[in-house]
């Protein structure tokens, strides 16, 4: 709360310049030169050529759109279940309870991992289990058009994961173990901001100002401004910079766990959504290592002089503490329950 006055007085904001990563460009040494630049710099790039087609993107936010304009009460039957898998409502987030004052985030959501049975042993971890779908009817080819694309992300995740572990001077596959992201947990999560304008003088955002928890985490928004990132968190005041949504290619960020696992040589930066009246439709889609993944510092980004900066955690302790700390308690909505 202290902040507000901080906030209040933001510098004016820019447009920000990001390297742009291009998946089909043979020439490796190139990728991996300008991703590393961008990782030691800021944490955000663009990824182009990246494999999924405009014809798809384009029907993933449609179906998107379908499930957003159905009443609230058909999306209340999806409220999210304790594996953080379903429907999540306007203020039901609150990224930044330092700045936001008595509300979350004005922007509802849908989240959808990997599909793991309920029979299966494995849907016994927290982030593990079967997903929330709308029945059959409510919303046609819903689930396949998400499905297909959840398979699909997860593909360009990896293939940016393998020039990541490149700049990290690792071995090419070294995030695609059975451990990393043979098994990952992997959230596809739909996000509709409502056309709020935002105050960050009241502490009212489309979302809070944050850094994302995981490994990577991909990006497509539609048209509207609003994403701003904050390349020193610790300036004051803190500068904020837009990030331009460019057709067809994703925004990608580097989450904690990867500053965690490269000793905060490669940055996971502070960025939020302000909204400006206008409606807006993002999708993101975080990427985590396997349940039972050891979150620990490279081999090659420690050293006598550069000893390890954070203990080791095992990836699903560090992440249900991160969501434990951002969402509502689910008992909050016990009325809508029926
Ligand atoms: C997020 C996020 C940005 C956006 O969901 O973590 O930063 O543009 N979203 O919706
Ligand atoms: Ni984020």
């Amino acid at each position: 709360m202290e902040n507000h006055s901080q906030n209040g007085t933001e510098a004016p904001l820019k447009v920000s310049t990001l390297n742009c990563i291009d998946l089909s460009n043979p020439d490796i040494h190139q990728s991996v030169s300008l991703l590393k630049q961008a990782c030691l710099d800021c944490g955000f790039f663009y990824v182009i050529n990246h494999g999924i087609s405009q014809e798809f993107m384009d029907e993933v936010f449609a179906q998107s759109k379908n499930l957003f304009h159905l009443p609230l009460n058909e999306k209340m039957k999806l409220l999210r279940n304790e594996k953080h898998r379903g429907y999540t409502p306007v203020l039901d987030e609150l990224l930044d309870p330092d700045n936001q004052v008595h509300v979350g985030d004005y922007k509802e959501g849908y989240y959808i991992g990997v599909e793991v049975p309920e029979d299966d042993p494995d849907a016994e971890k927290p982030f593990y289990g079967p997903n929330v779908w709308p029945e059959d009817g409510v919303v046609p080819g819903w689930r396949q058009t998400m499905e297909k694309f959840h398979h699909e992300a997860l593909e360009v995740a990896k293939a940016v994961a393998r020039v990541i572990a490149l700049a990290l001077d690792l071995d090419v596959d070294f995030f695609d173990k059975p451990e990393m992201l043979g098994k990952p947990i992997a959230t596809l999560r739909l996000l509709h901001y409502e056309g709020q304008v935002s105050d960050p003088s009241k502490g009212i955002y489309g979302a809070g100002a944050h850094s994302d928890y995981g490994l990577i985490t991909l990006l497509a928004t539609d048209d509207v401004m609003g994403l701003q990132i904050c390349r020193d968190k610790d300036a004051k005041p803190q500068i904020w910079e837009y990030v331009a949504p460019i057709k067809g290619a994703f925004i990608v960020n580097l989450g904690d766990m990867l500053e965690r696992w490269s000793n905060c040589i490669f940055k996971s930066t502070l960025h939020r959504v302000l909204g400006n009246g206008q409606e807006r439709y993002s999708i993101a889609y975080f990427v985590e290592p396997s349940h039972d993944c050891l979150v620990e510092c490279l081999p090659t980004c420690k050293s006598e002089d550069n000893p390890p900066k954070f203990p080791p955690i095992r990836c699903a302790t560090y992440l249900s503490q991160r969501y434990k700390d951002t969402h509502a308690e689910l008992s909050v909505y016990n009325n809508h329950q029926t």
